[in-house]
């Protein structure tokens, strides 16, 4: 059973075990901006967001579910969550190769807002999207 809740401090060293952003997660713990799916009482993944981090609009700048979870809705669980935390229009990105996470905008109802080219290495576009919650 998954099981969404805020990340807490002691959550930091299992998150540190898959989490493929660089840099560790403590500001966004601390600043209460982070959910973390629990299964079966393990982390299997999360997601953060900036208040005000996209001209103003909030932005959920990481979402990474574990490899060894993947493909069983811990994405989508985290993404409805945010309905609950969030209010008004809030915006994500990701590149344009990367399909795993272009098929879940698409799966959960994000609308295509654009791409900026020049923001990943080898000209990947980087593709935005946004939901009002
Ligand atoms: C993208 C990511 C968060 C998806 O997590 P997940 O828990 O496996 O996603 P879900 O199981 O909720 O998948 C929901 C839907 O997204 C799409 N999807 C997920 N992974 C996919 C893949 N590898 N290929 C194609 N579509 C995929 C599917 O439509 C899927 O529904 P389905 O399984 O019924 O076909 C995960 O692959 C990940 O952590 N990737 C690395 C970090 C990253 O790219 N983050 C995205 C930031 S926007």
């Amino acid at each position: 059973m998954t099981a969404i809740r805020a990340a807490e401090p002691y959550d930091l060293s299992r998150l540190m075990a898959f989490d493929s952003f660089p840099g560790d997660r403590i500001a966004e713990i601390v600043e209460r901006r982070m959910l973390v799916a629990e299964v079966d009482g393990v982390i299997a993944g999360y997601i953060a967001w900036q208040t005000g981090g996209c001209i103003g609009m909030d932005y959920v700048n990481k979402l990474v579910v574990d490899p060894d979870y993947r493909r069983h809705g811990i994405a989508q669980s985290l993404i409805a969550e945010l309905n609950s935390i969030l209010n008004g229009r809030v915006f994500i990105s990701t590149g344009a190769d990367n399909s795993a996470a272009i098929g879940l905008l698409r799966l959960t109802n994000w609308q295509p807002a654009g791409q900026i080219v020049g923001l990943r290495p080898a000209d990947e576009p980087e593709i935005f999207y946004y939901r009002d919650l």
